[in-house]
């Protein structure tokens, strides 16, 4: 199969150009600057080469999404709504060739290999997109940290501890998690939130009768995600310089150090969401127990954090915009939080909404440029772990992962017109200027003007590899 994107605005690694993109089975194999030679002069060409033809004159070509934070089909106290066919569905109408899976925990004292074959359960003939998955850290031992180079053998080379919740990591575990990781060019990933304060403050609020969703917030502060920053940094820089993703960065304050700690030449790199560049805390109080729908964390913060992260995302301080979708129904498991916020599950949608959200208000509103979009949204998360240059960028040899966007379509996006099999999204009402209106993904089309053209199963496993620091 052959096919030809036309004329469309290309955003390759480092520059945008027009021109044609020429695509040979799951491969990209040419592409002509129209600079270099006039759109004139391939037009005899394109039809002897292409079998399908598609006019992008007007419409952005960018390398397809990759959401490197999601949890599809998650078992806590409940599942999320969300399994690995509804995911990545609403992914790939969302403008996502890729997403790469967190794995939740297992039972006590499980190895890692042990969920690793969960979620190939979970995952393997489902997916409409490519995908992977980070591991998971539930103890460290001898064992465990032997068996990472198996892990990594078979192309999960990246793992996620937390500071936080049932198997919640101490420093001596984080210091030879990331020593390990950093010795076998993977990366370590970490929720940073300081469990004693969560733990004080939670039991505190309860006991003084204190269990709205508006306690959710305060239970978690934002110094409980600095402290647990400044202290990762710390154990990465103290465990050889060993790279660091941090998730979920939703206080300018841990953006700060993160961008002090990249000066002092620590290779520490933030993750930020949509939700906290979008949402605020006031939503905790919205009537209805509306609330219940915003919690998650960290938790939503005070709006002035909000401009301060785009500056952060500017100046490459927070390298990824991934979404930390973790699905749960407002008529269903959110109710447990109904009559106390600490029974509620945590999480919230995104999957979707990520892209056209952050075309709209960075490259539309003109707070990022095209390529500092595709960086935050494929190329990064590519780079860091361990999929790139076969997806992220547009480049002769690489997958054609690709998503058109159309800049100048305007959408009120509303819960009805999306794929997340869920009751409610948190952008109730937003308006953007710019939509995903195909994603291709190794060359074939997988969502074209608001029709699915795949079935589960089409997404494959990637097998990612030791991840490219330099980004
Ligand atoms: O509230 C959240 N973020 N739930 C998902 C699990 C996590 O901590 O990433
Ligand atoms: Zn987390
Ligand atoms: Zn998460």
């Amino acid at each position: 199969m052959k096919t030809l994107i036309k004329g469309g605005t290309i955003v390759l690694e480092h520059r945008v150009m027009t021109g044609d993109l020429f695509i040979e089975d799951e491969k990209i194999t040419r592409v002509i600057d129209y600079a270099d030679q006039p759109a004139e002069d391939t037009a005899c060409t394109d039809k002897e080469f292409a079998d399908r033809v598609i006019d992008a004159a007007g419409k952005i070509v960018l390398p397809g999404g990759i959401d490197a934070h999601t949890h599809f089909n998650l078992h806590v106290a409940v599942v999320t709504s969300d399994d690995f066919t509804t995911g990545t569905t609403a992914a790939a109408f969302g403008g996502n060739t890729m997403i790469i899976d967190h794995m939740g925990f297992g039972p006590k004292g499980c190895n890692l290999h042990h969920q690793a074959n969960v979620y190939h359960g979970y995952a393997d003939g489902k997916c409409l997109v490519d995908y992977g998955f980070h591991g998971v850290v539930q103890q460290v031992d001898d064992e465990v940290i032997e068996e990472m180079g198996a892990m990594v053998e078979d192309g999960h080379p990246s793992f996620k501890i937390y500071l936080t919740y049932d198997y919640k990591a101490e420093d001596k575990d984080a210091l030879r998690v990331l020593e390990r990781l950093g010795t076998l060019g993977g990366m370590t990933t970490v929720h940073c939130e300081n469990d004693a304060i969560i733990d004080y403050l939670k039991k505190k609020f309860v006991s003084e009768g204190k269990l709205t969703p508006h306690y959710h917030a305060l239970s978690r502060p934002e110094i409980c995600e600095n402290e647990a920053v400044m202290r990762m940094i710390a154990l990465a820089h103290t465990a050889q310089n060993a790279p660091l993703y941090i998730v979920h960065v939703s206080s300018a304050q841990s953006a700060s150090m993160i961008k002090q700690a990249r000066q002092n030449g620590d290779r520490v790199y933030g993750e930020t969401c949509p939700q906290y560049l979008f949402l605020d805390e006031s939503c905790y109080d919205l009537p209805d127990g509306e609330g219940l729908k915003y919690i998650m964390s960290p938790p939503l913060r005070s709006r002035k954090n909000q401009e301060l992260l785009w500056d952060y995302i500017k100046d490459g301080t927070l390298k990824v915009i991934a979404t930390d979708h973790c699905t749960f129904n407002f008529h269903g498991d959110k109710q447990r939080g109904k009559t106390d916020f600490t029974q509620c599950p945590n999480g919230g949608p995104g999957v979707e909404t990520r892209i056209p959200l952050v075309f709209s208000a960075g490259v539309s509103e003109g707070r990022i440029t095209l390529n500092e979009f595709a960086n935050v949204i494929s190329t990064n998360p590519a780079k860091l772990f361990g999929v790139y240059p076969e997806k992220g960028v547009i480049r002769c040899g690489s997958d054609a992962d690709i998503l058109i966007m159309d800049p100048d379509r305007e959408v009120t996006i509303t819960k009805d017109i999306l794929h997340e099999n869920v009751d409610y999204t948190p952008y109730e009402g937003f308006k953007v200027k710019g939509w995903p209106i195909m994603t291709m993904v190794r060359g074939h089309v997988v969502v074209e003007n608001g029709e699915l053209k795949q079935d589960p199963g089409f997404g494959r496993f990637i097998k990612r590899h030791q991840a490219d620091y330099d980004c």
